[in-house]
């Protein structure tokens, strides 16, 4: 029997940069997609799978997230008052139950790996999902759900991956499958941000993990990695000395909102899945591919 997965970590403090100036007094993570923020489908998968402590690492301008995983008083009492029961049930099935949330704060962006080590207090000595918000996919069932059915067949540590475009993995870390089937397969190895020639393989790290506790001895140990930050991978890669990590190249699309190019065909794709909306966007859309080609200039700042 492995010990069962209660707790997800989000790394929160990120400053957004790709996404100035939206993000200049608001966090990345609440840029909506359609009409949830970022860091809610992330909340949503992790309740699909399980979580029941949801560990926040925040950073300076990120108090609008802890709002947004409170009730808000004001706005359900003029909700109730105006009939909108629908509205109002939405948002309070959308929290996480009292007690279940914990924040703590980066105090300076030093990398991912130490981001998660800033919540090793709050996670204790159990094993943890690990989801960065920027992610998000359409899957059935979530890919932290089918990371967890994999888990519990195999124990140790997973990773979800995809592939990519070879030219690609050099925004990603990367992973060298071993033996098993795509549900679950060995993983011989990785390295973040590898150039495309030392690439392992193009199967990327698709920013879902299930971690055990030791990681966060190694990360306390790990020098500074790729872009002079202190990487999860490269913890990661320390622990395959000791312990089994399994990949889980899922089921399902992934939309990486860190780029604007994949927020905006995310906002698009789950649009077109609304049933609220889905018609008349894409009557919308018809007429604008109709008035192609429009003036574009495809790089992307
Ligand atoms: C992080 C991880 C990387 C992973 C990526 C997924 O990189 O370090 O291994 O592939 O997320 O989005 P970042 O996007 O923070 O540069």
């Amino acid at each position: 029997m492995v010990k069962r997965v209660r707790t997800a970590v989000f790394p929160v403090a990120g400053l957004g940069t790709r996404f100035l100036p939206a993000t200049k007094a608001m966090p990345k993570e609440m840029l909506p997609v359609v009409d949830r923020p970022l860091i809610q489908y992330a909340i949503d998968e992790a309740r699909e799978a399980g979580i029941e402590h949801f560990v926040f690492v925040t950073g300076r301008n990120k108090g609008v997230i802890e709002d947004h995983f409170d009730r808000q008083f004001e706005l359900e009492f003029t909700l109730e008052q105006r009939g909108k029961t629908r509205a109002l049930a939405d948002l309070r099935s959308d929290l996480p139950r009292p007690g279940q949330t914990s924040f703590t704060r980066q105090q300076e962006p030093l990398g991912l790996g130490h981001a998660v080590w800033c919540a090793r207090d709050l996670v204790g000595g159990e094993p943890f999902a690990l989801l960065l918000p920027d992610m998000i996919f359409k899957s059935e069932p979530g890919v932290l759900k089918q990371m967890v059915d994999a888990y519990e067949q195999r124990g140790g540590n997973v990773i979800a991956v995809e592939e990519v475009d070879p030219e690609d993995v050099s925004s990603y870390g990367v992973v060298a499958r071993g033996e098993g089937p795509d549900e679950s397969f060995d993983i011989t190895g990785m390295v973040e941000k590898p150039e495309v020639a030392e690439a392992p393989s193009n199967l990327i790290i698709s920013g879902r993990y299930i971690l055990q506790p030791e990681i966060f001895q190694l990360i306390a140990d790990q020098p500074k990695g790729a872009g002079g930050e202190i990487q999860i991978t490269d913890a990661m890669q320390a622990l395959m000395k000791n312990q089994d990590f399994t990949g889980v190249k899922y089921a399902g699309k992934s939309f990486d909102c860190g780029s604007k190019i994949g927020f905006l065909t995310a906002n698009v794709v789950f649009a077109l899945d609304r049933p609220d909306i889905a018609s008349g966007f894409m009557d919308e859309l018809k007429k604008l591919t109709g008035a192609l080609p429009l003036s574009v200039d495809d790089s992307e700042h």
